[in-house]
């Protein structure tokens, strides 16, 4: 078989990840409505169940505190990292120039890696559901799934070294570096967060799944934001940076613009990231150094940040027509200026006199959600837009319908972060607010009543992104079932019927 012919590489495996992104992106994203519209309305699922007589049977499983890990768990392990594996399964063939079905054994790990991930998504849902948690955020799993976890890792590792083993392509592409440091940065992160010992094995009593942290107190504390923050770096970032340099560069046919720059971000990201974990601490029962070596590093943090967030935009020098003519450049173009403009409040945030007043606060999730949903999503969205064309060889269903889609949601996006930023500062300052005698002027319950509208712009911003996701279901459901058949691949900007 000719491998080299674009339209000969196997996309038998990227494609079952891309109807995974859709569907937990579907599902987590729905689920997010749901709790930002519980924040403000707690009685709004007890209510609908108590009207159909099952607030006794199902009550405990829809409460915020089940639902929002449902929520963390669906869009982060989810959407964003299905959407990790399928660009993967996609570009890794393209950047080295080989075909997964030059190889039956790496067909077989590419599939196992899928299902076994469907297999372990089911059973986190399922676990969460029932309330079977860890209680480490982000790390809710308990042992016997951070077991299969590893194992789906592996797999997923044995794809990447076996793919690049046998690549006719030597040089390995920018992309490639960033999947490598997925891979082995949330394997080490992974491993050592999860260290647990299972009780029952040792002790004869409790659950079968339970286990306690191998460490304690402001170790375990300082291990989980290791982890935590980490998480952000290595799955939230640098899986999307991999995206980023693949799919810009071929939608707009412009070639990266610095190679010393992606090479000066790329070690930067590696090294200073893993410093920076202690901005999570800040003002808690950790040493004093760790908070401040956390700050400092997330203050430099912005360098290597910039400088890909730069790279990228300079690719676009003297094609910057192409944002108005090509919406998935637009989309693209975006999630890089949310990527800068996140990546600018995350250093604020970790100054010790910002964190002082943010912490605890609304303005963290809007730190997360305009990070999450105007970078994240935005990129993860285009990249498999611009997959689909070439994956399926059919035209996209309308242009129109993503155009919509991108106001939609970064209207959505806008009032999702605008909205938690005053709710952030308003709490903030009310809490820390003193009279004369230095007794504080606010009880809780005012704190929490006030935000209330906030809470209701949020929920409006979120159903806006949502709606914006079900018109990208849509559009691609249309485009694989009746778009137009296309004998060749396109080369630049993806056809589109209308
Ligand atoms: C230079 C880069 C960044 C820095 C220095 C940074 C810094 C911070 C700080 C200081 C916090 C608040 C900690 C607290 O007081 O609770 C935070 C929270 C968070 N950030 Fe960032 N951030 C950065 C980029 C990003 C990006 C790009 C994303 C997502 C795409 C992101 C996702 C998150 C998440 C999910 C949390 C919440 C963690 C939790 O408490 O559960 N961050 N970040
Ligand atoms: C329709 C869109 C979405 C809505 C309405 C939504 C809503 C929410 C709400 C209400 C919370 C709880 C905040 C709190 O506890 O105070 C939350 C937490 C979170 N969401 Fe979303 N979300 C959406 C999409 C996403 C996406 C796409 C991602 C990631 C790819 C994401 C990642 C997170 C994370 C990491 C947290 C925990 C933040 C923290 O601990 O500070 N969300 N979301």
């Amino acid at each position: 078989m000719h491998t080299t012919d674009a339209l000969s590489y196997d996309y038998s495996v990227a494609k079952c990840f891309l109807f995974a992104a859709i569907l937990f992106g579907i599902v987590g994203m729905l689920l997010g409505v749901v709790i930002a519209f519980q924040m403000f309305l707690p009685n709004l699922v007890s209510g609908f169940l108590g009207l159909l007589g099952l607030e006794s049977a199902l009550g405990e499983y829809l409460t915020f505190g089940r639902l929002r890990i449902l929520h963390t768990s669906g869009v982060i392990f989810g959407f964003m990292l299905s959407g990790i594996f399928a660009t993967w399964y996609y570009v890794g063939q393209r950047v080295l120039k080989v075909s997964m079905s030059e190889s039956p054994f790496l067909m077989v790990i590419g599939k196992l890696h899928f299902w076994l991930y469907m297999i372990l998504m089911t059973l986190a849902v399922v676990s969460l559901f029932l309330g079977i948690s860890g209680g480490k955020e982000y790390a809710e799993l308990q042992w016997p799934l951070d077991i299969l976890v590893v194992v789906v890792w592996v797999l997923w590792g044995v794809g990447i070294f076996g793919l690049i083993g046998i690549r006719r392509e030597k040089a390995l592409y920018i992309s490639l570096w960033y999947y490598i440091a997925v891979f082995l940065g949330i394997a080490m992160l992974y491993l050592f967060n999860n260290m647990a010992i299972p009780t029952a094995l040792v002790s004869g009593y409790g659950k079968w799944y339970h286990a306690v942290s191998m460490y304690s107190g402001a170790n375990d504390a300082m291990v989980q934001w290791w982890y935590g923050h980490n998480a952000v770096a290595f799955v939230f970032t640098v899986g999307i940076i991999a995206q980023l340099y693949y799919f810009l560069p071929k939608e707009s046919g412009q070639a990266v613009y610095s190679y010393k720059l992606s090479l000066f971000s790329f070690w930067g990201l590696m090294f200073i990231y893993l410093w920076a974990g202690g901005h999570h601490l800040i003002y808690q029962a950790v040493p004093d150094w760790v908070q401040t070596m956390g700050s400092i590093f997330s203050v430099i943090l912005i360098l290597p940040s910039w400088g890909s967030a730069i790279n990228i935009l300079l690719t676009m020098k003297g094609e910057w027509g192409q944002v108005k003519s090509n919406v998935l450049v637009k989309f693209m173009i975006l999630a890089s200026t949310f990527y800068m403009f996140s990546t600018l409040e995350g250093p604020i945030l970790s100054v010790k006199s910002v964190n002082a007043l943010a912490h605890f606060t609304d303005w963290i999730p809007g730190h997360v959600h305009d990070g999450t949903l105007g970078w994240v999503g935005f990129m993860t969205m285009a990249s498999l837009y611009h997959m689909i064309p070439r994956m399926f060889k059919r035209e996209l269903h309308s242009k129109k319908l993503m155009e919509t889609q991108l106001w939609l949601q970064t209207l959505g996006i806008v009032l999702f972060f605008t909205s938690m930023w005053v709710a952030g500062i308003t709490q903030g300052m009310m809490w820390r607010a003193t009279d004369e005698f230095g007794v504080l002027t606010h009880s809780f319950v005012d704190t929490s009543t006030v935000l209330m509208p906030y809470y209701a712009i949020r929920a409006v911003g979120g159903t806006l992104y949502l709606l914006g996701f079900f018109l990208f279901a849509y559009n691609i459901i249309k485009t694989v079932r009746g778009g137009r058949v296309l004998d060749k691949e396109p080369q630049n900007a993806s056809p589109v019927a209308a």
